[in-house]
């Protein structure tokens, strides 16, 4: 079996490849070589935001690749502190000045934010609208948004999110708002895949990992991508960037799948904030 990394169509046309690579925590000075050996492995996704600190260096590895722009796939998001739509116009400004590029494929509200700004992430949400009127996000969504979010801008706005992209892993199914997405068009993307790690010890995955003589990320990346959910796990080590990388050459049976689903953990499992009550805004 080929190891061919399937395009998602998007609810507004546009195609996402559904594997891509994640730079959250990786230090600007470490970007450049890490995204350089996705692209060079194959990865065409790679997934930035304002907030990483390395949306230049990810303009940089883009550009050394020698890849026409138009073959990597790059989505960045918007700040916590530039919500409110004239601050949203100068941050995106920023975005596409530290990227070097004219357009990114896909601009994210990074968190909804529902206790600052008087609750109106729905200004924001338009300022995006306008983004990508002008052709300089090919596509726009969102991202932590629950359920009640989604439906505030299914009554309020125009355009219906491209994606929302949520905390989802073996611990943590984040199973209401994946439902709500499917129903709804708006595919989820599954953020800390493998949870940072913290999945990979689980007795029930090793097990599954050893039957399948696979590791446990690809076992638990490829649960993801069976499922339909985009992801982009994040590594600076090569030899796991290329690890993550091979998880369309198998299958998973319905037994197997439904035993990694079993581990969710519901609440509890949640490794990160809770989009209710985040209120982190960058000094
Ligand atoms: N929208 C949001 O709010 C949000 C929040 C968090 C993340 N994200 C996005 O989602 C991406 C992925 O999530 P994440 O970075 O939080 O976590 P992750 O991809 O679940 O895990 C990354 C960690 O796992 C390790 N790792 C990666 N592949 C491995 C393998 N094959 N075997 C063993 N260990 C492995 C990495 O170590 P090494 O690097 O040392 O190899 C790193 O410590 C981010 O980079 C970011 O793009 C978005």
């Amino acid at each position: 079996m080929a190891n061919t990394i399937p395009d998602i169509t998007l609810n507004d046309g546009n195609t996402i490849p559904q594997l891509g690579f994640g730079v959250y925590q990786i230090e600007p000075k470490d970007t450049v070589e890490a995204v350089g050996k996705a692209l060079e492995i194959g990865y065409r996704h790679i997934d930035t935001a304002e907030m990483y600190g390395n949306e230049a260096e990810v303009g940089e590895a883009v550009r050394r690749s020698g890849l026409d722009r138009r073959e990597v796939f790059v989505t960045s998001k918007l700040n916590n502190g530039f919500h409110r739509p004239d601050d949203a116009r100068a941050a995106f400004d920023s975005t596409l000045a530290a990227l070097k590029m004219d357009y990114v494929d896909l601009f994210l509200i990074h968190w909804p934010l529902p206790t600052l700004y008087d609750g109106d992430f729905v200004s924001t949400w338009r300022t995006l609208e306008e983004f990508r009127r002008d052709g300089r996000a090919r596509s726009i969504g969102v991202s932590n948004f629950q359920v009640a979010h989604l439906e505030r801008l299914a009554a309020e706005a125009e355009v219906v999110p491209a994606v929302n992209q949520i905390e989802v892993h073996p611990y943590f199914g984040n199973a209401d708002v994946r439902a709500y997405g499917r129903a709804h068009g708006i595919p989820t993307e599954a953020w800390s895949p493998i949870a940072q790690g913290k999945v990979l010890d689980d007795p029930t995955l090793v097990d599954i990992a050893e039957e399948l003589d696979r590791t446990v990320a690809q076992v638990v990346l490829r649960w993801h991508v069976q499922r339909g959910d985009i992801v982009f796990p994040k590594s600076t080590t090569p030899q796991r960037i290329e690890e993550n990388f091979h998880i369309f050459d198998f299958d998973l049976d319905d037994a197997t799948m439904e035993r990694i689903t079993g581990l969710d953990k519901g609440e509890a499992g949640r490794q990160g904030p809770n989009p209710d009550t985040f209120d982190y805004l960058p000094a």
